[in-house]
């Protein structure tokens, strides 16, 4: 993609940071590898809203430093991120604190080798850290260079491309800030702001910004029916760790494909948990049964990292019990 000047477009985008950039947000306020790190895995899936209501500060608090993470067990790590979903996130910090012994490399290709560090990820921690001046590309990035060249559908390789044509080499920092303002803020999905938004002049896809990426039809997600069930004896439940490559580490009861509910068991209720790739709609039994392996008494399972499902189902535990 040939590189043309878009001199007036950054300086539009510096006006517009300095007026309406999230400015006071906690990772563009601290200077720490580690925190501006942590704010750029958190924030890989989930909303700044979420991420900075009950994550960020409370990991942070738990774990101060990397050096802090490397020490701990998995376990703990998990258990601080319970809530905040995709579990691998937490994993690969874990394992990212160890490879590193807590101190993070400071460049953008050093960054890339690391578990849970992709190339966008590794370009923010390098600008923002380091002032590296590299791009980044999420997905909020991604929808402003669809409409800005009125492009419908690319690989990541035009990405990128489009990525370095426009971001401005010069004042990296605060473009790369600007841009995931603007894409949440100007360049939404369903209404985007043109007129406030600082490419507007040269912006080829304002007329029709919709048009752009073209949508794909989301496939209709499957739906998992299980049984969980929850084994239990003398106020003990059992509870498994999960080796399934989605959850793995954390601890849930037993799930079960196809299961026969008998006149003694309790049944405790049901519930629907969405993941990225199905629905999980779940029935919760109490069963009496001795034979598991590891039984924990309710004060010990609030010590335990366990999935939003299991959550669910301890919830309707707890709630027969009281
Ligand atoms: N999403 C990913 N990185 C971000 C940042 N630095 N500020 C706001 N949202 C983000």
């Amino acid at each position: 993609m040939q590189k043309k000047s878009y001199k007036q477009i950054h300086k539009n985008i510096l006006t517009w940071y300095s007026q309406y950039g999230r400015v006071t947000l906690p990772w563009r306020n601290t200077q720490s590898a580690y925190e501006i790190y942590l704010s750029e895995i958190m924030l890989q899936q989930t909303q700044v809203k979420t991420v900075l209501e009950r994550f960020y500060f409370q990991f942070l608090e738990k774990f101060p430093t990397l050096k802090e993470v490397a020490n701990a067990s998995v376990d703990d790590v998990l258990k601080a991120w319970e809530g905040l979903g995709y579990y691998t996130r937490a994993r690969n910090l874990h394992k990212t604190a160890q490879d590193t012994q807590g101190i993070l490399p400071n460049n953008a290709q050093a960054l890339e080798q690391l578990s849970g560090i992709g190339k966008s990820t590794a370009h923010a921690v390098a600008c923002f850290v380091f002032n590296e001046p590299l791009p980044i590309l999420d997905a909020n990035v991604k929808r402003i260079l669809y409409r800005f060249f009125a492009v419908k559908e690319a690989n990541d390789k035009k990405l990128w491309e489009m990525a370095y044509a426009l971001y401005d080499i010069k004042n990296t920092y605060i473009y790369n800030q600007a841009m995931m303002d603007i894409g949440s803020l100007i360049c939404t999905h369903k209404n985007p702001l043109c007129e406030q938004c600082p490419f507007f002049s040269l912006c080829q896809g304002k007329d029709e910004p919709l048009l752009y990426p073209t949508k794909k039809k989301k496939a209709k997600k499957p739906i998992r029916k299980r049984t969980l069930v929850i084994y239990h004896q003398n106020n003990q439940y059992a509870l498994n760790k999960n080796d399934e490559r989605l959850l793995s580490g954390l601890w849930g009861f037993k799930q079960e494909e196809a299961f026969n509910i008998t006149k003694n068991m309790t049944e405790l209720g049901d519930f629907k948990q969405h993941y990225t790739h199905f629905t999980l709609e779940a029935k919760v039994v109490l069963v009496k049964n001795k034979e598991q392996k590891k039984y924990f008494t309710i004060d010990e399972i609030h010590d335990l990292a366990l999935s939003g499902a299991d959550r669910k189902a301890l919830g309707l535990l707890e709630a027969h019990l009281i």
